[in-house]
């Protein structure tokens, strides 16, 4: 196992949190022992849903000190990679589908000063990314189709993660490797045994049950996951 690789962590999504009560949501997690927090942009034609954009995002870094990993499921997305770092972003997740030029996509964000991730839909192949792995803090797969939460994970999914797991490996690289869609913990083993960092749990973190409890049971079955990983 590379020793750069990064600890794993839990990164409640606020899509699924009560939108009247943020804060309230923000620090039950927090609490939970959430290593990041997790925001869905969405613009209605990237993907077919809206969300919210960089004011709330603004309004969530004012309630936390943790990380802000901000998805940016949008069309252009260098051309508002600015306005989520000035909101608080630290890292910024641009969709491959959404740009001709990730490159240049890739650089935009980074001239920001945040971190830079790059994801891929369930029907992408992690062949798209590969190129551009080295350059980046963070790769995320997805696991059910951008848009909404509360999806069923799709299985699809791991032998992408396992394939970016041994490319970051043999690369010595610190990025993480995030796995976001359908997060349980009935999918959290299977998904850290392949080899993700980065947990992103919306529904399991806010939808029924109390919040710290649902983030240590997400925790406990992570950990089961990471036992059993081969490398
Ligand atoms: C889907 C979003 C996900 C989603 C996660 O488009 O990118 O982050 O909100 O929610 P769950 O964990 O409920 O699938
Ligand atoms: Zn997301």
């Amino acid at each position: 196992m590379s020793n750069r690789r990064p600890e794993r962590r839990l990164a409640p999504s606020l899509l699924s949190a009560d939108f009247g009560d943020l804060g309230s949501a923000i620090r039950a997690a927090e609490a939970g022992g959430a290593g990041a927090f997790h925001l869905d942009v969405m613009d209605g034609h990237f993907v077919p849903n809206i969300s919210f954009g960089p004011a709330l995002v603004e309004g969530v870094r004012r309630r936390t000190r943790l990380p802000l990993d901000v998805h940016l499921m949008i069309s252009e997305p260098a051309r508002y990679a600015p306005v989520f770092r000035k909101a608080g972003g630290d890292t910024l997740v641009f969709h491959l589908e959404a740009t001709e030029d990730p490159r240049g996509t890739i650089e935009a964000i980074r001239a920001t000063g945040a971190g830079v991730g790059a994801a891929v839909r369930p029907e992408t192949p992690y062949a798209r990314l590969e190129p551009l792995a080295g350059e980046l803090d963070q790769v995320l797969i997805m696991s059910v189709h951008p848009g909404f939460s509360g999806q069923r994970f799709l299985p699809e999914a791991l032998p992408k993660l396992a394939t970016a797991r041994r490319q970051l490996d043999e690369m010595g690289s610190a990025a993480d490797l995030s796995i976001d869609g359908g997060i349980t913990t009935e999918t959290a083993p299977d998904a850290s045994a392949a080899g993700a960092t980065f947990f992103v749990c919306g529904n399991s973190t806010f939808v029924g049950g109390d919040v710290g409890a649902n983030l240590r049971r997400l925790r406990e079955s992570v950990e089961v996951g990471a036992a059993r990983a081969v490398h």
